[in-house]
């Protein structure tokens, strides 16, 4: 299929990096895959690229078993960035010298720019950068114009304007690097001659041709978690085909204050979707009862989930014949599951509560090239409110992996009380966006002593875990304000009677997991 847009290829060399080029690109306006680095130049090629980058790697370009990069790549007239280890694995490729030199270079150091030539134009003689290396480029090859060098690298940027390749040793796309955006728009623009047509609006256009194509007429079905990206997905596929598609949303009895509530009212008035609503409550607490090992807990609502669904389908089903389901998978899932080629195995947790191939639906996934933060653009180009755009994600098995112990409609209700005052302080202070997630955790089994208007007290502990996080894969602990702690945790101490101590977790992942279940 002919791509309306230009499209960058990055070639994953096994570091975490890859994905992380791929947004800078996206965020540069162009659109970009991501491939592992041993796709053949013929599979690379067969997707029409307009410009490829290599990405970082771990190794050095002479370990044994290095991935390799085949020189024909350079030989197709499209234009290359090679970055870190592809820096120099394309200088090996075309003939310059890569030696160890003795001298690693890891984190932050300084360039010196030598010439600046179309890759550095405009930068300041010296910046800061971020690198991770121990090899380095001696000579470039033949035909290259050496840009600047570092303390450990004599060749530390070069590029070749005519055959359009270019490279740099350090890390154009961590935050740390100084001008990285910008040296990566002169390779996009300047050198590829990419155009920054890739926007919401533009994704939006093309999803909506894309699903009616697929669709034709048939009926849609969508399960709503309260989340993004079930909201945006169903927004998009409404956008598409109107009245064919109709939501459904499971209330297991295991969700936020007023999650039901926004789902029933906000979401049909503010995109017209049909929605049903399946009364789950009973059913996923008599299956929960007893039960405190997490595994088991999440088995337990993800079976009993997919009953639920699959009750609410038949009773959709008997007048209309549902072929679709829409999920909301998103691009990491689809890389971390074997880079988007071929059948995606995609994680149960990411599935709406892990529903069954046999489901028998043949499946609408419209966020699947989509990192979070464009599913959160393509949301408010929609026009979903903030509020739904920008809601902290939650995970499938709700709060019943928040309640350390066994989960009763008791304890739920005393840790909704306490996550909806943590909730509202922090959107209050206006650090929603700053933090990815704020679960508040019920130790439901623990309990100290503590007094209270002179009164000794025997109550539970809540964990409050503010985290940050680009894409929930690695994650730093919150630093939220003392006076907002204080205030979550006089709060929450007043108004929850059975709760008497707030402790907040500082652990990053690693080692520690977002959910403690
Ligand atoms: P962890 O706890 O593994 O979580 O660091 C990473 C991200 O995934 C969410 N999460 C889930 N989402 N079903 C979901 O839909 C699940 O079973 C599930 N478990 C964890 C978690 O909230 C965080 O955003």
């Amino acid at each position: 299929m002919a791509h309306p847009h230009d499209s960058v290829i990055v070639i994953d060399f096994g570091a975490q990096y890859a994905q992380l080029i791929a947004r800078r690109v996206r965020e540069a306006k162009v659109f970009s895959e991501i491939m592992p680095h041993t796709a053949s130049v013929a599979q690379i090629m067969a997707k029409s690229p307009s410009a490829i980058i290599l990405s970082g790697g771990p190794q050095s370009v002479y370990a044994p078993g290095a991935p390799q990069v085949d020189p024909a790549l350079f030989a197709q007239g499209v234009p290359v960035f090679g970055i870190c280890y592809g820096f120099q694995a394309m200088a090996d490729a075309l003939g310059g010298r890569v030696a160890r030199t003795g001298l690693s270079e890891f984190g932050r150091t300084t360039a010196s720019v030598d010439a600046p030539g179309t890759l550095l134009a405009g930068l300041p003689s010296a910046f800061s950068i971020w690198m991770s290396h121990g090899d380095s480029v001696q000579d470039a090859p033949a035909g290259f114009l050496p840009l600047a060098h570092t303390p450990g690298a004599p060749v530390a940027a070069f590029e070749d304007a005519d055959r359009r390749l270019a490279g740099v040793q350090w890390h154009p796309e961590v935050l740390h690097s100084e001008h990285g955006q910008t040296i990566l728009t002169h390779f996009l623009y300047d050198i590829a001659g990419c155009e920054p047509t890739w926007t919401p609006a533009s994704i939006v256009d093309d999803a909506v041709a894309a699903i009616r194509a697929q669709v034709g007429d048939a009926a849609v079905l969508c399960g709503l978690s309260g989340g993004v990206d079930s909201a945006v997905a169903a927004a998009l596929v409404h956008r598409a085909i109107g009245d064919q598609l109709t939501c459904a949303f499971v209330d297991h009895g295991l969700l936020r204050a007023g999650e039901r509530e926004q789902v029933m009212q906000d979401f049909p008035r503010i995109t017209g979707i049909k929605l049903v609503v399946a009364d789950a409550e009973d059913r996923f607490l008599s299956a929960l009862t007893g039960v405190t090992e997490p595994e088991t807990k999440r088995k337990i609502i993800g079976r009993e989930f997919i009953r639920t669904f699959e009750q609410t389908v038949r009773d959709i089903d008997a007048d209309a014949h549902i072929e679709y389901l829409v999920q909301g998978t998103l691009y990491p899932d689809v890389v971390e599951s074997g880079g988007g080629e071929g059948a995606a195995n995609i994680k149960s947790h990411h599935n709406v509560g892990g529903l069954p191939d046999d489901l028998q639906f043949k499946l609408i996934e419209p966020l699947r090239t989509l990192f979070k933060d464009e599913v959160r653009a393509v949301g408010t180009e929609l026009g979903l409110p903030d509020e739904m755009v920008w809601r902290h994600p939650f995970p499938g098995p709700g709060l019943g992996i928040r309640i350390i112990g066994e989960v009763t409609k008791e304890r739920l209700d005393i840790l909704r009380q306490a996550d909806a005052i943590a909730r509202h302080e922090l959107t209050e202070s206006g650090l929603d966006r700053e933090i990815w997630q704020f679960p508040i955790v019920l130790l439901a089994d623990v309990r100290s002593v503590g007094v209270q208007g002179d009164q000794r007290t025997y109550g539970h502990p809540v964990v409050l875990r503010p985290v940050t996080s680009e894409d929930a894969m690695t994650a730093d602990w919150g630093r939220l304000p003392y006076d907002l702690l204080e205030k979550i945790s006089t709060r929450i101490t007043n108004e929850v009677r059975e709760i008497n101590r707030v402790v907040v977790d500082v652990t990053s992942k690693p080692p520690g997991t977002i959910e403690w279940e």
